[in-house]
């Protein structure tokens, strides 16, 4: 791994942030709102601020270096806002970050990751074989190999890597549902059912946003496991651990507030209109 230098020396730093502040959650675009509705259905009384960099997505074809510094861009901006933890809710970025990060901010600023979640598929598989969809760059890093060598490896169980560059771009656009889309899909999926693959990981942020179309191609020939869940109960594990857990009900209402730094909030807004549920209220701003 080539060195980095720290991008904003923490001469300045922020006063430590309070429970009522904010969750800072990032994405390359906005494939990280299937985590951020995650955690907030999970912690009903948090605010969310959630970044996509829209300027520079996808990540998942960019180089090793350059993800971990529009990586700490992201970070540090919401560092800046005052949120009380950030939650990097993208595997490409957390592949080449966590480390860096965590080490950059230390206990001032709790840093959550994710991986793609083999564990559940490698533990009920049937047929012992299971496929990750991911970039790249996310089967570039050591994340995902760690946990195969953890995981997958000792259970005797095959793991089948893909990947499919035209997935990001198919849901920041809206056309998750369209037929290009199936199309995509098909092509990269039906090589893991030929190769008797039951379990389909979801390795990137955007792609819960694809279950609905791959459910349609393939029915129950494969179930999908992605991280969300396990990562908002982290995400609750680590704030509790530092006493920033929110305990001020904010009126029945989940607040997520998304920031987008292409200047594209105006085009995004139909297609969030369909991607967050109801029930969460958001609002969505260029960074200027
Ligand atoms: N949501 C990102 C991930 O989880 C998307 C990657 C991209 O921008 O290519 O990997």
């Amino acid at each position: 791994m080539s060195a980095i230098l720290p991008l904003y020396p923490l001469e300045n730093p922020m006063p430590k942030a309070s429970a009522d502040a904010p969750i800072g959650i990032f994405d390359s675009g906005i494939g990280g709102l299937s985590v951020a509705q995650e955690i907030a259905n999970y912690l009903p009384n948090e605010r969310i601020l959630y970044y996509a960099d829209t300027a520079h997505v996808p990540y998942g074809a960019r180089d090793d270096q350059n993800i971990r510094e529009l990586t700490a861009h992201a970070i540090e901006w919401l560092y800046r806002q005052g949120c009380k933890i950030a939650v990097v809710a993208c595997n490409t970025a957390s592949a080449f970050s966590l480390d860096y990060l965590r080490e950059h901010y230390g206990e001032n600023f709790p840093i959550v990751g994710l991986v793609p979640a083999l564990k559940p598929a490698v533990l009920q598989t049937k047929s012992k074989v299971v496929a990750v969809l991911a970039t790249p760059a996310t089967f570039r890093g050591k994340l995902i190999k760690d946990v195969v060598q953890r995981f997958a490896e000792p259970s005797g169980v095959d793991v089948i890597t893909v990947t499919c560059l035209e997935l990001v771009p198919f849901v920041e656009a809206g056309l998750q549902n369209s037929e290009q889309c199936k199309k995509a899909l098909k092509k990269v999926l039906d090589p893991v059912i030929a190769q008797h693959a039951d379990y389909l990981v979801l390795g990137c942020t955007h792609y819960p946003f694809l279950k609905e179309a791959i459910q349609q191609i393939y029915a129950d020939q494969l179930t999908l496991v992605d991280s969300g869940f396990a990562v908002a109960r982290q995400t609750a594990r680590i704030l509790i651990k530092n006493g920033l857990l929110s305990e001020i009900p904010l009126q029945h209402e989940i607040q997520l507030m998304c920031n987008v730094s292409g200047h594209n909030a105006h085009t995004l807004q139909p297609v969030l209109k369909y991607l967050i549920p109801e029930k969460i209220s958001w609002s969505i701003h260029d960074v200027i």
